[in-house]
């Protein structure tokens, strides 16, 4: 219990709703409760919280289980601050606060949370969702005790005392949180935009050219493709009308999306894993970020020039390589935490290697889809065969149409390929994309009751028992 007088000042906040404070005479005390509940401001906390409206939830039975700081001035019950620990999680939840309306006051408040900090003897990361409407409990007083925001949300700043590290697996939860993964809210495009910016300055040390797209020029096979509609200008020069391509390097090459594989790769790694196997390496994207968190990543890439291009990208990285193979055949070293991959899609883009070649092996330019699947598969199960048991299986999956129109069933027969090997079907997510470019092609396909693809295929199998998960993946907490 703290008792004496205030060394308040004059509070630099805005006071309109706050009484003044005799400074000299004014007693203010803390007293810390293990639980509301049983403590004797049970009644004082709930009255309190209802008045407030913010913090109503703590009138509850279910919240008063949780620890508190009591605020008394002159001895009288005037504020409370829940909070709960959570050791499984590792972190320091603050829950609901109020203040008696006619003794608010900024200063005593920020006091009232300093004395919470006291008690996180644990260092554990603490966290708060503030309200930017709130007259106390807003980030402005927060930020100006040491919290920092990690992500804003309809009006809610999600704030953290200790490292913004340690509350990313929370911003990554945010920006999924179901199974439709919508690629185009602003956290997503802002985590992306990051991800783009470290990659591009991998590609100006190393020399390497367009490196989130590199070795892909000119992979989109579609020349009447939607990249067309969206990436060509016809313009006039020399008084001739000439078609210019659009400013991507890429023709929409099908690289993956850096958010998509951080969320991966933080959600589906397991506590103590530390190794990840891609069959169908492809772009630099999840070697980059799985080398950021220091995993070790390898990965069987058919083309020699994307695996040059990524391996330079990646040489900071202690243990991040692309091995020139046929993943149909190659068998890497050991056994992994974690295995993802994103294979081709059946003839949508074409894999060129030095010299413009199709290296042999390479499954998308094989004759029929039914070889194509054969090699895909054949992949698939070496790369089973070295998953660790209670591990997860992660293939992002997109079908394609053959000549006549039909869609494959690529997505399908995944599905039931890796049931049929003994893995358990747990997640199957929905990846979407931006909409504009299939609006496009919506205008000249609907006529053949085609709808534009949007999105693509994330499904997550599980090998070994499903019991297990909670305890062999890293707690979430509070989101
Ligand atoms: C669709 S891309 C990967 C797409 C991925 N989204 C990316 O970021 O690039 C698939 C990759 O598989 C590679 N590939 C094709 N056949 C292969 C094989 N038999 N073994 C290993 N890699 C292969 C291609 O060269 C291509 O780079």
């Amino acid at each position: 219990m703290t008792k004496g007088k205030t060394d308040m000042f004059p509070c630099k906040f805005d006071h309109r709703n706050e009484r003044q404070l005799d400074m000299f005479t004014d007693t203010i005390e803390f007293e810390y409760v293990k639980s509301v509940i049983g403590s004797g401001y049970e009644e004082a906390v709930a009255k309190l919280a209802i008045e407030d409206k913010v913090a109503y939830r703590a009138a509850r039975k279910n919240m008063q289980i949780h620890s508190a700081i009591i605020l008394k001035i002159n001895n009288e019950f005037s504020g409370f601050f829940t909070f709960q620990v959570n050791h499984e999680a590792k972190e320091f939840c603050l829950l609901q606060s109020a203040m008696n309306l006619d003794k608010k006051d900024k200063t005593i408040y920020s006091q009232m949370v300093n004395k919470i900090i006291e008690q996180n003897t644990f260092g554990y990361p603490m966290i708060m969702t503030v309200s930017t409407k709130h007259d106390l409990e807003c980030p402005k007083v927060f930020n100006a005790i040491g919290f920092e925001t990690y992500l804003t949300l309809s009006g809610f700043e999600y704030m953290v005392y200790g490292k913004l590290e340690d509350v990313r697996m929370k911003r990554l939860a945010h920006a999924t949180m179901t199974n439709a993964w919508t690629t185009t809210r602003s956290d997503w495009l802002k985590m992306k935009k990051e991800w783009n910016a470290k990659i591009e300055a991998a590609g100006e040390k190393y020399n390497i050219p367009n490196p989130k797209f590199a070795s892909r020029d000119g992979c989109w096979q579609g020349s009447s493709g939607y990249s067309n509609v969206v990436l060509t200008k016809r313009v006039i020069e020399d008084g001739k009308v000439k078609t210019k391509k659009g400013k991507s390097f890429n023709g929409n090459a099908s690289v993956l999306d850096p958010v998509a594989c951080e969320v991966i790769l933080r959600f589906f790694m397991p506590t103590e894993g530390k190794r990840v196997y891609n069959p169908f390496g492809g772009g630099v994207q999840f070697g980059y970020i799985a080398g950021s968190y220091g995993y070790e990543y390898v990965a069987s890439e058919i083309r020699q020039n994307q695996c040059d291009a990524n391996n330079m990208l990646c040489q900071d990285f202690e243990n991040a390589k692309w091995i020139k193979s046929d993943s149909a055949t190659f068998s890497p070293e050991g056994n992994f935490d974690l295995v993802f991959t994103c294979p081709p899609y059946y003839k949508v883009e074409k894999y060129i290697d030095y010299e413009g070649e199709i290296p042999d092996g390479e499954i998308n330019s094989m004759q029929t889809y039914e070889e194509f699947r054969s090699a895909l598969f054949a992949g698939y199960k070496i790369a089973m065969e070295h998953l660790k048991d209670n591990r997860f299986f992660v293939a992002m999956v997109g079908d394609s149409r053959a000549s006549n129109g039909a869609y494959y069933g690529a997505e399908a027969e995944t599905e039931l390929f890796l049931k049929e090997q003994g893995l358990h079907l747990y997640n199957k997510i929905v990846y979407l994309e931006a909409e504009f470019t299939r609006l496009a092609q919506a205008k000249r396909i609907l006529d053949y009751r085609k709808f534009p693809k949007r999105e693509q295929k994330i499904i997550v199998a599980y090998k070994g028992d499903m019991s297990l998960i909670k305890g062999t993946f890293p707690a979430i907490g509070r989101l």
